[in-house]
């Protein structure tokens, strides 16, 4: 990738993940970046962006013969790790996602079985209990994005015995003024409770415009929080 590329992919991410603006104004960012065609041009997947390759080789590794269970891919944006998941066998997978520009185009590529256009934090999001046996965030932890209270959430909608996976940009533990502190903490305070106990933190080279990742993966234990 050439310099001026890459540099327009660090800006417009930059923007997308800015502290200063709203939920709305963020989801309409993502809409029009993504509809301009240039997010998938920005974030290359395999070039610029690595996250969602690592995300689906977390889930094979994790399931490599079992290619039916159910899977949420969260803040799923436009689908990458939904393609991913699907060039592995995976067919049974529901994407999560608030920007409708995002989620449309991820309907766009049939590949989800249900497309939920929701936001993760806050409140609870319209899924029973228990309904899936793993979910998958990739690029959705950040500043102004999925808070730490999105772990509660995670878990509560995973089978006991199912899997959370998180995949991140490494360096957001610490500069997110909502992680710095708080999202390693609650990690290890949600496995003292025996909601859950971790079984992977991965650190990875080149998640985002070279950037290091780290890949997450805990193995729920209880029956919701
Ligand atoms: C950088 S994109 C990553 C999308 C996709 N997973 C990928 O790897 O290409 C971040 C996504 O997180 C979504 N997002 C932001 N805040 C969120 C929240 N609180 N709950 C769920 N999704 C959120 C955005 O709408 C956006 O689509």
């Amino acid at each position: 990738m050439d310099t001026l590329s890459h540099n327009n992919a660090y800006d417009h991410n930059s923007q997308a993940f800015s502290a200063d603006i709203t939920i709305t104004e963020r989801m309409d960012y993502y809409s029009k970046w993504c509809r301009s065609g240039d997010y998938e041009k920005d974030l290359s997947k395999g070039g610029t962006y690595n996250g969602p390759i690592i995300a689906g080789e977390a889930i094979s590794r994790l399931y490599p013969d079992d290619k039916n269970i159910r899977i949420l891919d969260i803040a799923a944006g436009t689908g990458y790790v939904g393609e991913e998941l699907r060039n592995k066998g995976y067919h049974n997978v529901d994407a999560l996602e608030p920007s409708e520009g995002m989620l449309q185009q991820a309907i766009d590529k049939n590949i989800y079985k249900t497309h939920i256009c929701d936001i993760l934090g806050g409140t609870s999001v319209h899924i029973n209990d228990d309904e899936y046996d793993c979910t998958i965030v990739c690029g959705g932890m950040g500043e102004g994005h999925i808070p730490c209270s999105g772990l509660n959430e995670m878990i509560r909608v995973v089978k006991p015995g199912g899997v959370v996976c998180i995949v991140m940009r490494e360096e957001y533990l610490f500069t997110v003024s909502e992680y710095k502190d708080r999202l390693e903490p609650l990690m290890k305070q949600l496995e003292d409770d025996e909601k859950w106990e971790i079984s992977d933190r991965i650190i990875f080279p080149n998640h985002f415009a070279g950037k290091s990742g780290v890949l997450f993966v805990f193995r729920v234990k209880c029956d919701g929080v």
